[in-house]
């Protein structure tokens, strides 16, 4: 395995192997790697012939600071459990690497990016399309891979790949979750031993409103879930929006979509974790 800082060398590694006819597939992380990284890395190597991962935290995505300095890195362990995975290529550039200057460019996303995450994180989703790009400007993967915690994420990147016609093919993968239900996450590692505890009731209410939805309206089944999050002490919700899994714009009645996915963004302590469940697909 090798493991890479800069893009130039990264370019020319990845230039050999497409010379050599092999298929390039890319994860792009940032970093503090788990089980869940690991299912995305382990599809990768299964499925193509040369396996990239990115680990960059990437500043332009962050609206908030505090966040941005709070985000774990864990660079030897990281790369500790890349080599395990079969992985070929780590790409470990600083900020100055992919920013050598402010990155000005504006994506537009409609109606995707106004939504769940968009009004609570402005500016995010612009950052996360301006590293994207980059990371498949400079990798040029055959195929790409995104977990579905970021349900919202992958409905953005789809779109950019479409706007930008880039040939790279969008593979989302399930989410990972802990023996508990809890959805992994890097941000999982900030919490405390109460936040932790807690934290379980998120998964917990959205597997119930699930079998609750069997009988319910679809106003009942947020309202479940709304009611059940608002009694925990320790969170404050974002949001539950219960969306089209292809707009990912609110529908009102079950019937309204095929696809019928519920999104959450919850506080639990000072921690802001997210994450979805299926409907309806
Ligand atoms: O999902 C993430 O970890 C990040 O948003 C990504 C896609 C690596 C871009 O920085």
């Amino acid at each position: 395995m090798e493991i890479i800082k800069g893009i130039a060398q990264l370019k020319s590694l990845v230039a050999q192997a497409r010379e050599a006819k092999k298929s390039i597939g890319l994860v792009p992380t940032m970093g503090a790697l788990h089980a869940g990284h690991i299912s995305l890395v382990n599809r990768c190597v299964a499925e193509n012939e040369v396996c990239v991962v990115s680990v960059f935290v990437n500043p332009t995505q962050f609206n908030d600071k505090s966040d941005l300095a709070a985000y774990p890195r864990t660079p030897e362990q990281d790369a500790a459990m890349l080599e395990k995975a079969g992985c070929d290529i780590v790409f470990m550039p600083e900020v100055e690497e992919m920013y050598p200057e402010p990155d000005t460019r504006q994506f537009a996303f409609g109606a995707l990016e106004q939504v769940m995450e968009g009004p609570y994180r402005p500016g995010h989703f612009n950052g996360v399309a301006q590293i994207v790009s980059k990371l498949f400007y400079a990798v040029e993967p055959d195929l790409a891979y995104f977990g579905e915690k970021d349900f919202q994420q992958v409905a953005i990147i789809r779109e950019m790949v479409k706007q930008l016609q880039l040939p790279v093919k969008i593979v989302s993968c399930p989410i990972v979750r802990e023996a508990d239900g809890l959805a992994m996450s890097s941000r999982n590692q900030r919490l405390n031993e109460e936040e932790r505890k807690k934290s379980v009731l998120i998964s917990k209410y959205l597997f119930e409103s699930r079998t609750f939805a069997g009988e319910k309206s679809l106003a009942e089944t947020k309202a479940f879930v709304e009611e059940n999050i608002g009694k925990v002490d320790i969170f404050r919700l974002d949001y539950f929006e219960i969306v089209d899994g292809y707009t990912l714009q609110p529908v009102k009645n079950w019937e309204d979509a095929d696809y019928v996915v519920g999104c959450i963004a919850v506080f639990c302590g000072p921690v802001r974790l997210i994450d979805n469940i299926i409907y309806k697909s």
